[in-house]
């Protein structure tokens, strides 16, 4: 290998790759003719080495567990910024001016409402429902009215396009927790923010008068930030490879939405709390649900624990964990669960089965508890986290279709059986 490429020998040729720069982290080598040339592909599952495309939006370092969007450290974006201002940061590339700000705010609240006809299908599913797979549902529903969201043909248009996503989702996610309460279905108000209004059609009850509480609005402005992009993670990769066959945004979205959904991934978020209150139920002896998840024999894991990326702490979960105590601290809540998650993070911290994998908690094992000392029951925590990703999503589908990515489409190593003849059903 020299500087700026790598030389294959292979079958008594010498090939060269050229390597890819970076700003920062991981260069790569271009592989784009490594198949016309030696009749060779790669094999990497789960693609724990394959950079599936070039990005300027979101930078993660996991060994020193730093996080960027657009170049601006995490930290200080959750101290000093707020969720609309990171969804206009990652859509368009730039912190906004107060005029960009207000004409982006302005935007979406012209479209802060979702054609009634929508709450017909929300009606046809059961209040039992998971709300993650009601979410997805109706989030491709809404390309039927939303046509021109379909066939986006210049920046304008996708803009556009983000704009109306953004406005309807929140609508789409409120909708789905009011489902599974059997509360009626309410439409935006535009005297509010983009973080009380999802707050107020989420959670306004039909006989008081709304109160919007600052404590909870500050906690989940926090946590829609901490989860407003992270480069190409399962859901993300899932959205630009819909988007890359020029499927429209909204159901590139949906995708995104089942994506997430999984219990590796954000589903997560769900399963800590579910894993708190099974280890709660249990009697709490944390060490031995510590020896389980250390147990190959056991398929159990430790939620929260671990990521592909991330070998230190995620900074996310350090932010989050703050703001746990914090909130739990203001509200005045005491919560069995979150004691079981301090006592499996100490022992988890100093086990050296946990220490030798580098599985450090990540950002959905705290979360989880703030969701639910905000009075957000389990099954919504994945559709927030959903809320909160969707601005990464938009803008990274956004990037791969300016930049014209081209479809995407891996190859595989066939290991199954030889050519073959058919044989008759009566002879086999
Ligand atoms: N509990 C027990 N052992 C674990 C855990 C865990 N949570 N995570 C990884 N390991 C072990 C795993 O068994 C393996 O051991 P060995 O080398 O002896 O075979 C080693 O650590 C490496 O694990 P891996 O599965 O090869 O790592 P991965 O990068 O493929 O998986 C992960 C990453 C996040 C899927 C995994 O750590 C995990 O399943 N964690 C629990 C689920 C979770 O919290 N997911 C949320 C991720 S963060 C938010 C998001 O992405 O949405």
């Amino acid at each position: 290998m020299s500087d700026n490429k790598v030389i294959l020998n292979y079958d008594g040729k010498s090939f060269e790759y050229p390597i890819v720069d970076s700003t920062i982290g991981d260069r790569g080598i271009d592989i784009s003719k490594l198949r016309d040339q030696t009749g060779l592909i790669t094999l990497d599952l789960g693609y724990k080495n394959t950079g599936a495309t070039i990005s300027e939006i979101t930078y993660l370092d996991g060994d020193k567990g730093e996080l960027f969007y657009r170049g601006y450290p995490i930290e200080q974006i959750a101290e000093k910024s707020n969720f609309t201002e990171v969804m206009y940061l990652l859509l368009h590339g730039e912190l906004p001016s107060t005029e960009q700000f207000s004409s982006f705010e302005n935007n979406i609240k012209k479209y802060n409402f979702v054609a009634d006809e929508l709450k017909k299908l929300i009606d046809v599913f059961p209040r039992s429902a998971h709300p993650m797979g009601v979410l997805s549902s109706l989030t491709s529903a809404l390309t039927a009215f939303n046509p021109k969201a379909v066939d986006v043909k210049s920046k304008e248009e996708l803009d556009l396009a983000a704009e109306l996503m953004i406005a309807k989702f929140s609508h789409l996610c409120a909708w789905t927790y009011r489902k599974t309460q059997g509360l009626p279905i309410n439409h935006g108000d535009n005297s509010l923010n983009y973080v009380e209004n999802f707050y107020k059609m989420a959670f306004r009850l039909p006989n008081e008068e709304f109160q919007m509480d600052p404590v909870v609005v500050a906690a989940l402005d926090k946590l829609l930030i901490l989860h407003a992009d992270h480069e190409q993670n399962c859901s993300t990769s899932t959205v630009r490879m819909v988007g890359s066959a020029h499927t429209g945004l909204f159901a590139s979205i949906s995708a995104g939405v089942s994506a997430l959904w999984g219990p590796l991934h954000g589903g997560a978020n769900q399963a800590v709390i579910e894993m708190l209150e099974l280890i709660e139920k249990d009697g709490g002896d944390v060490n031995k649900w510590v020896a389980k998840a250390k147990d190959k024999n056991d398929s159990f894991r430790l939620m929260g624990f671990g990521h592909r990326v991330y070998k230190n702490f995620d900074p996310r979960a350090k932010i989050i964990k703050k703001a746990a105590d914090d909130i739990l601290g203001k509200l005045g809540i005491q919560d069995k669960a979150l004691d079981i998650a301090m006592q499996l993070e100490k022992v988890a911290l100093e086990d050296e089965y946990f220490i030798e994998r580098k599985l450090y908690p990540n950002v959905d094992f705290y979360s989880g508890i703030i969701y639910r000392a905000l009075g957000i029951p389990t099954e919504m925590f994945t559709v927030m986290f959903a809320l909160g990703r969707l601005p990464g999503w938009i803008s990274q589908w956004k990037e791969m279709r300016l930049k014209g990515d081209p479809i995407g489409r891996p190859r595989q190593i066939y290991q199954g059986s030889p050519m073959r003849d058919y044989v008759d059903i009566s002879k086999r």
